[in-house]
């Protein structure tokens, strides 16, 4: 796609409807617009400009006048994706949304909240709250936008219970590339009316149009919270109880898997204590319920499930700050990680075979002799891999010999592993361009081919979010 350059007119134009303060130019004011969380330096580029617009009509404005010239436009939230979907890998304009920050209705008799598409999750959390409610999905980093978090259909660790974000997601105001407004779904529980675009646009990281604001379901906060830790000897015995807590019809809210090492390297991040350190891997699980003794007696069930399984102990943390110091250490792996890190992997299966799937990683980790620590969401099939260019051991990094060879055929293996075990390259993170290239691996060439007619439907001059989801 041959897109026009950016000249001292067309920034005029740009200054001319958001205010000269509101657009960035110099290199340096740019650079934190240039990458996202995932190996910053690694995937830079730098935009022509940073947009910064205030309102859906100002969004709509700037997609008219990318339209009419052919820029390239990216949107951008807060910056915390981890395969560069918010990178302008094509230059051009970064529509960042930081701007449309205001929640804008929370509506407790439809159990709704209306909000702007800056908001960050940490903020939509404060306001939720405020008022009662609860919004059970909780993808990690808190500095995500709600339309990051839209665009890229995120998950995160409660989402075994109550669902991903797509299923909280009712209403859409979407900017589409030639600047028009429409407003999808609304404060509705149903829809069959026609094919869902709402849906459409969950996930569609950006390609298809803009999010500027969401109308998002909320559910009554439940009364009891408890997060249960269960350490084990081994991780393939950790996963392997998931499976009998779900058939035994407890549905927690949340069911992760960790190793004991990445849990001691991100307590020496945040300086925070995790509730026990016997052990190889543990389980996190939340459980909720309307009030102790329910939750308690669920505790006591999946306590003797997990000891019949070989857990080495079962810790239950009832206190709301213990929780949350859990929940801080379990979101923040990535982060401890990324230094030595060359790459997340994202791999989601059939829950069934997650046990079997981290049991094929871990004989890629020893025929290649690379560390891969591996995490995740257990009971959604949904693994973390981070391919290492230094294992740990001792209080100490080491380099693992040979990982740039290596880096290429592993990254390879894992993902030939996931598709042997009937999954996808993206349960939660997005394609963005990190993935793309792994397109042609999971999905068939018919609805490759569907989706990129569906591209050209919304966007056929393709100036939205170029160079991303599809490999050419
Ligand atoms: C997590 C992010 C990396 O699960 O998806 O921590
Ligand atoms: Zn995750």
């Amino acid at each position: 796609m041959a897109f026009a350059t950016i000249d001292k007119k067309i920034l005029q134009e740009l200054e001319k409807l958001v205010g000269e303060k509101n657009i960035l130019v110099r290199k340096e004011d740019m650079a934190a617009y240039s990458h996202d969380e995932f190996s910053s330096e690694d995937i830079a580029h730098f935009p022509d400009v940073v947009v910064k617009p205030e309102s859906a009509e100002q969004v709509s404005c700037i997609l008219k006048l990318a339209n009419e010239y052919t820029l390239p436009v990216t949107p951008r939230g807060g910056g915390t994706g981890l395969c560069g979907g918010c990178v302008p890998v094509h230059g051009g304009i970064v529509l960042s949304m930081e701007r449309m920050n205001k929640v804008i209705e929370v509506d407790a008799e439809n159990l709704m909240a209306v909000t702007q598409a800056g908001v960050t999750l940490h903020d939509f959390y404060k306001a939720i709250h405020a008022c009662g409610l609860f919004f059970p999905p909780h993808p990690g980093d808190e500095g995500a936008h709600i339309g990051g978090v839209i665009a890229n259909n995120a998950g995160g660790a409660r989402a075994v219970k109550y669902g991903v974000v797509r299923n909280f997601v009712h209403g859409l105001e979407v900017v589409l590339p030639d600047g028009d407004i429409v407003h999808l779904g609304g404060k509705l529980m149903k829809s069959s009316t026609g094919y869902s675009l709402l849906h459409l646009m969950v996930g569609s990281e950006g390609t298809l149009g803009i999010i500027t604001q969401a109308t998002i379901s909320l559910l009554p906060p439940p009364a009891v919270m408890y997060t249960l830790v269960i350490p084990f000897d081994s991780l393939s015995k950790a996963i392997s109880t998931v499976p009998d807590i779900l058939r035994n019809k407890i549905i927690p809210m949340a069911v992760e898997f960790l190793e004991s090492k990445t849990i001691s390297i991100t307590e020496a991040l945040l300086h925070k204590t995790w509730p026990c350190h016997e052990g190889e891997a543990h389980l996190m699980l939340i459980l909720d319920g309307s009030n102790e003794d329910e939750v308690m007696a669920l505790a006591e069930q999946v306590q003797e499930i997990a000891m019949a399984r070989g857990a080495l102990d079962v810790l239950i943390a009832s206190e709301k700050s213990k929780q949350q110091t859990i929940l801080d250490i379990r979101s923040h792996i990535y982060e401890a990680m990324r230094a030595y890190m060359l790459e997340i992997l994202d791999i989601t299966v059939p829950r069934a075979s997650i046990a079997d799937f981290v049991n094929a990683v871990h004989r890629i980790e020893e025929e290649y002799q690379i560390w891969l620590p591996t995490y995740g969401h257990a009971a959604d099939g949904n693994v973390h891999t981070h391919i290492m260019k230094a294992h740990f051991e001792k209080g100490e990094w080491k380099e693992n010999p040979g990982w740039q060879r290596k880096y290429p055929q592993v990254r390879k293996a894992l993902h030939d592993m996931g598709k042997k075990y009937s999954g996808l390259v993206s349960g939660e993170h997005g394609v963005g361009f990190v993935k793309k290239e792994y397109l042609d691996t999971f999905l068939e060439q018919k609805q490759i081919a569907l989706m990129k007619e569906i591209k050209k439907a919304f966007d056929p001059r393709s100036i939205l979010n170029p160079g991303k989801i599809f490999p050419s």
